[in-house]
């Protein structure tokens, strides 16, 4: 449906090189070559240097290490690498298995064979846990404006989720669209999707947000939700769409939504479609 992880120009560029690990095997020395093509960055000689040595030396933001899973270092917190991993899904995915509900998938009220627009991929737990709720036959729209947790995604996807069990068949639902969610939605046909789901960087984090989302946070676009972003949401989805929040934030007045737990530490906000237009 959308080749944007081509067709957009790279955001960061300039600010990340990738090396490989210390133990450069030849695998490690040809997946360092893919991985700079795929993240279009410069891939430069690691030798015995630290990554500390490489951020000094190379005057960049970022370093991304051709491991497997591939860790990537940001200069803000270099003890603190970020790389693919199911994290919170998998006792999220777990519980699904054991026919336990999940509050996403239940407040978004999501159904075998839905198209969601997850507007803010993240870490892709989210995403993860939707594309467990659309089933086989329905798909995730994963949409990301940080081009290295875009491409990150993608290259797990790539590799099959780089051998976490189920993994595969859940990534494989899962479309990695680079860019911003109002531009890439408002390229998207009128009631196109079921479900579209935002969870934007809180506007106060807390520990619960930040556990999951604390080693990209360096990463990612920290914007508060847009007007116009909202509206195209509304424009594109058939049945609703959900905001993730803490409760007591004011972005639920804002777009004239209750949360479903104020007391909570954190909330949901539904619009539906269906009941707007009674
Ligand atoms: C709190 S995280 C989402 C966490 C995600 N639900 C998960 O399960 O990992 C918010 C993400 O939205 C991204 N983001 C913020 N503004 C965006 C925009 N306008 N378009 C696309 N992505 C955006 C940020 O870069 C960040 O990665």
């Amino acid at each position: 449906m959308f080749d944007h992880l081509s067709a957009v120009p790279q955001a960061d560029e300039g600010t990340l090189v990738c090396v490989t690990p210390w133990s450069a095997t030849l695998q490690a020395q040809a997946r360092a070559e893919a991985l700079a093509a795929w993240f279009r960055c410069p891939l430069v000689p690691r030798g015995r240097r630290s990554i500390e040595q490489v951020f000094a030396e190379e005057g960049v933001s970022g370093v991304l290490v051709a491991e497997d899973p591939p860790r990537l270092y940001h200069r803000a917190q270099p003890g603190q690498p970020f790389f693919f991993h199911p994290g919170l899904a998998r006792p999220r995915l777990a519980a699904l298995a054991h026919g336990l509900p999940d509050r996403l998938l239940r407040v978004a009220g999501i159904r075998p064979g839905d198209v969601v627009v997850d507007a803010t991929l993240g870490t892709g737990t989210d995403s993860l846990v939707l594309a467990y709720g659309v089933g086989p036959d329905g798909r995730v729209i994963a949409i990301e404006s940080s081009w290295v947790l875009a491409r990150l995604f993608a290259w797990a996807k790539r590799e099959n989720g780089h051998g976490y069990p189920g993994m595969r068949e859940l990534l494989a639902r899962i479309e990695v669209v680079y860019g911003d969610n109002e531009q890439v939605m408002a390229a998207m046909a009128s009631d196109s999707a079921d479900v579209v789901y935002f969870d934007p960087m809180f506007r106060r984090p807390i520990a619960e947000q930040d556990a999951t989302i604390a080693p990209a946070r360096p990463w990612t676009d920290p914007r508060p939700l847009s007007d116009a972003a909202w509206r195209e949401a509304q424009r594109i989805a058939r049945r609703c769409v959900v905001l993730k929040e803490r409760p007591a934030s004011d972005q639920f007045a804002r777009f004239g939504l209750v949360p479903d737990k104020p007391r909570a530490k954190i909330a949901f906000g539904v619009w539906n479609k269906e009941r707007e237009a009674r």
